[in-house]
């Protein structure tokens, strides 16, 4: 599993919550020194009828991309992280960007099952878009890390993934004369080190990778979603996530969120809610890349998946009718945005 070392201390010292309050109301879990508690309030259960316009209303992207205080926007700065994004050089063996893994050209993701990292070692989890990331509350599949900036020195350094140590990446990119004036101006008077690093791809994360309105043509299926199937007690509001932990029934041995939270039953094989943008761009899907296609995983929710204690309360059988199946599907897919192609930079040499 990937950067797990570097994120430990890191779960452990932020207060992070954990969703499912309908499920067992408000526990806090005591997880070591630390309190792990609820993140999200998740309304289990459907949603009161409500007019058209007033669901559109929910699904409505935000007009404004929310940065941190301690990391506020400047044009520099987001410059110097896209160049960074996609430089290979950031990875022991020059081979690998963030953008190997989260690609433009996959939806931000990588059309893989598993991620393939240092030396084509198999990561033991699917790499997730970075879509819209800039509104994460929560980060990773078992939600592990708080915000990007802890997130992006993670793969560098995890020896699975870019397998670079920190202080030989400060070397590598002192050697790269182009680098430092870039720097300097994003970060007068801090120059190049992994603080400013991470800040500068984090700005980067958070103004590319998102994307247009939803498209007007997807209403029959987007009732069904808000209806019938429900997908919108999970996956709510605009970036189609409540930013929680469910157990959705997949065959898979990986407990997820279980890992920090053993004593609570609903959290064994909870994944965090993956946000739908780009989706028709994303396959294959969940956390282990298990699921191929669109059709599949709509199949996957009418079955209602494993039935097991850990399983989230709302997966049960749907009943939908194969017209239902396939009004979700094309919804789904009206996700994607415009393609719109993201310009590669030139990197400094
Ligand atoms: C070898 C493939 C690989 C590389 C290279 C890689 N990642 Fe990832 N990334 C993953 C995988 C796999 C996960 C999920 C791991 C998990 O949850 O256990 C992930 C998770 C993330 C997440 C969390 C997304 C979410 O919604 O929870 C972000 C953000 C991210 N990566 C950004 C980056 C950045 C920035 C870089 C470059 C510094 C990078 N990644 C390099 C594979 C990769
Ligand atoms: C109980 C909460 C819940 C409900 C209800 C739900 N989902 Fe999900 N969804 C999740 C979680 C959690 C995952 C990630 C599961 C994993 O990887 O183990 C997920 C994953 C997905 C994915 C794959 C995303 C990716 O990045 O691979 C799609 C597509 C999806 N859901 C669509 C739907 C649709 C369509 C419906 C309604 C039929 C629905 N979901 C209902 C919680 C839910």
């Amino acid at each position: 599993m990937p950067e797990l070392k570097f994120s430990r201390s890191i779960v452990s010292a932020a207060a992070i919550a954990l969703t499912g309050l309908g499920v067992f109301g408000f526990a806090t879990i005591t997880f070591g020194s630390a309190m792990v508690g609820e993140t999200r309030r998740v309304d289990l259960g459907q949603k009161p009828a409500s007019g058209i316009d007033a669901l559109k209303a929910l699904y409505r992207r935000p007009a404004t991309i929310p940065f941190p205080k301690d990391n506020p926007y400047t044009p520099e700065k987001a410059s110097l992280g896209k160049k960074l994004y996609f430089d290979t050089r950031l990875s022991v063996t020059s081979a690998q960007s963030c953008a190997s893994c989260h690609s433009p050209g996959f939806g931000w993701g990588d059309g893989l099952a598993v991620g393939v990292g240092h030396g084509m070692n198999k990561l033991g989890r699917h790499s997730p878009t970075i879509v819209n990331a800039a509104w994460g509350a929560i980060f990773m599949w078992d939600g592990r890390l708080a915000n990007l900036e802890e997130q992006a020195l993670g793969p560098i350094q995890s020896p699975g993934e870019m397998n670079m140590p920190i202080e030989k990446l400060m070397e590598r990119l002192a050697t790269i004369p182009e680098y430092k004036p870039l720097f300097d101006v994003a970060f007068p008077g801090e120059g190049i080190k992994s603080k400013t690093l991470a800040a500068a791809i984090a700005t980067y994360e958070r103004i590319d990778g998102n994307e247009k309105a939803i498209s007007e043509d997807a209403k029959r299926g987007f009732a069904v979603f808000n209806g019938k199937a429900q997908c919108s007690a999970c996956h709510e509001g605009w970036n189609f996530t409540n930013d929680g932990f469910q157990d959705i029934g997949l065959p898979s041995a990986d407990v997820g969120r279980g890992e920090f939270m053993p004593g609570v039953i609903k959290m064994k094989h909870a994944f965090k809610t993956p946000g739908l943008r780009e989706i028709g761009r994303r396959s294959p899907f969940m956390h282990d890349g298990s699921i191929a296609t669109l059709e599949q995983v709509v199949e996957h929710y009418d079955r209602g998946g494993v039935d097991r204690p850990s399983r989230s309360d709302l997966m049960k059988p749907l009943g939908l009718t194969t017209q239902e199946k396939s009004e979700l599907v094309a919804f789904l897919n009206t996700l994607n945005s415009p393609l719109t192609p993201t310009a590669i930079p030139v990197l400094p040499r």
